[in-house]
């Protein structure tokens, strides 16, 4: 009995090992997913407004968009703990004012959950142009595999938490190494962002809470337990609740920074990490854009359709990023009493950037962009235009109202292009602040 528990987490770690790519082909499982259009189930989605009323932008404020919001957290999402343990504060451990060749001015904020230095903490790394006329809009987005793999600079602390075995991101016995500086840089253009005009401040997703199945034992889960409890409750948050926590702790933090404008930080995340930034963007309404990137089942696709990944699928290989309840919907999408285009519409109105990838079906690009599109009547309610197609754009071709979203040619992965498309619809709703031109 007592080696179950290890070889049980044993079993989720290494089932980590090799995630970050599409699992279509892990575990040994009769299991094929679904790729043809013609077998995607009949469905009907849950509605945005309220069915038998004439929704008005203030019952959606007041009843429907907290109702919806209630049933994410309750099925799928789970609970934020009551703000008991949440002591948050901060300090300045390095700062470089010549970072990108004095383009930008660097920092790394080491942001404690408890008011001593023993608990757990997260360390924001922002990158901020050095020139200003004045506070700047910011992109806050987690990373996988440290700060330090953001950028090659040898300054920038070499992240000592878990990490998920990744031979070639330089990282061993689930520890970063020397060799993994600057392994994820080309998911994130500094310079460009820099020289738009931007901010980016980034955190390592494992400071928060480590993404391996372990039962909640480590990360922040445990700060909020009562006594006696050993594991969040069936209705409580996984992970991504957790991961999202983390991102509105470093919002707290960004509104206090002098070079950054907090009412225009941009939330983003790319796949786990973009379900992460839809589910921080809903829950927290200072964050001003929240940007997807291919995040797939559980983020922007619609679960209904069971295309590419599905409820079960995520919820076997990842026991620990939803809550329990999500479980019961295993195979019973239609049972679910909602679906990912509310959790888009919960954005509303605040503009939202959904992007896919031709060769990500794994994440069912269709799914995410008709998720979008059915956002729209909580943008209508605005007098906002939402997404202003019907119909999916080509590949490369992106569509951009309050709504932007496209396809772009290859596979599940951050480019420049998406950069590039976020940046101009960021300066669109924020109103350009390029220093490069
Ligand atoms: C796996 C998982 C996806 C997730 C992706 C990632 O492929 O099935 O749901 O988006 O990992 O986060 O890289």
């Amino acid at each position: 009995m007592k080696y179950i528990l290890p070889l049980l987490v044993l079993l989720a770690m290494s089932l980590q090992n090799c995630a970050e790519t599409p699992k279509e082909d892990s575990p040994p499982s009769e299991w094929k997913p679904n790729y043809d259009e013609s077998l995607v189930p009949e469905y009907t989605l849950p509605a945005v407004l309220s069915p038998a009323s004439d929704e008005t932008v203030e019952s959606w404020e007041k009843k429907r968009r907290p109702e919806i919001l209630a049933l994410f957290k309750e099925h799928v999402f789970g609970h934020l703990p009551e703000a008991k343990a949440d002591s948050l504060w901060w300090e300045t451990l390095k700062e470089d004012k010549e970072a990108l060749g004095g383009k930008a001015i660097r920092r790394e904020v080491q942001c404690y959950f408890t008011p001593d230095k023993n608990g757990p903490s997260m360390q924001l790394m922002i990158y901020e142009p050095t020139v200003k006329t004045g506070p700047v809009p910011a992109f806050l987005a987690l990373n996988f595999f440290g700060n330090h793999s953001i950028h090659p600079d040898t300054n920038i602390t070499l992240s000592k938490q878990w990490m998920m075995n990744r031979e070639e991101m330089g990282v061993v016995d689930h520890k970063a190494t020397e060799n993994s500086r600057g392994k994820r840089s080309s998911r994130w253009p500094i310079e460009m962002i820099i020289d738009r005009g931007y901010a980016l401040a980034t955190i390592y997703y494992g400071d928060i809470d480590p993404d391996f199945d372990d039962g909640f034992q480590n990360g922040i889960q445990p700060l909020f337990y009562t006594e006696g409890q050993e594991r969040p409750t069936d209705n409580a948050w996984g992970s991504i609740g957790a991961w999202s926590w983390g991102l509105s702790k470093a919002m707290d933090v960004l509104q206090n920074m002098e070079g950054i404008n907090g009412e225009q930080v941009a939330v983003f995340g790319h796949s786990r990490l973009g379900k992460t930034s839809l589910w921080a963007g809903a829950l927290d309404e200072r964050f001003a854009l929240v940007i997807s990137n291919n995040s797939g089942c559980g983020g922007a696709a619609l679960s209904r359709r069971a295309f590419g990944e599905t409820v079960e699928r995520i919820n076997t290989n990842f026991p620990h990023w939803f809550n329990g309840n999500f479980k019961k919907y295993n195979a019973k999408e239609g049972n679910l009493p909602v679906d990912q285009h509310q959790l888009l519409a919960l954005i509303a109105p605040r503009p939202l950037y959904v992007a896919s990838a031709e060769e990500d079906q794994w994440a069912d690009p269709k799914g995410e962009f008709l998720s979008a599109l059915h956002a729209n009547p909580a943008y209508h309610l605005y007098d906002l235009p939402g997404l202003p197609t019907a119909e999916m754009p080509k590949v490369n071709e992106p569509v951009v109202g309050t709504i932007g979203y496209h396809i772009r040619t290859g596979k599940h992965n951050v480019t420049d292009y998406d950069w590039e498309q976020y940046l101009s619809f960021a300066d669109l709703h924020f109103g350009a602040t390029s220093i490069a031109d």
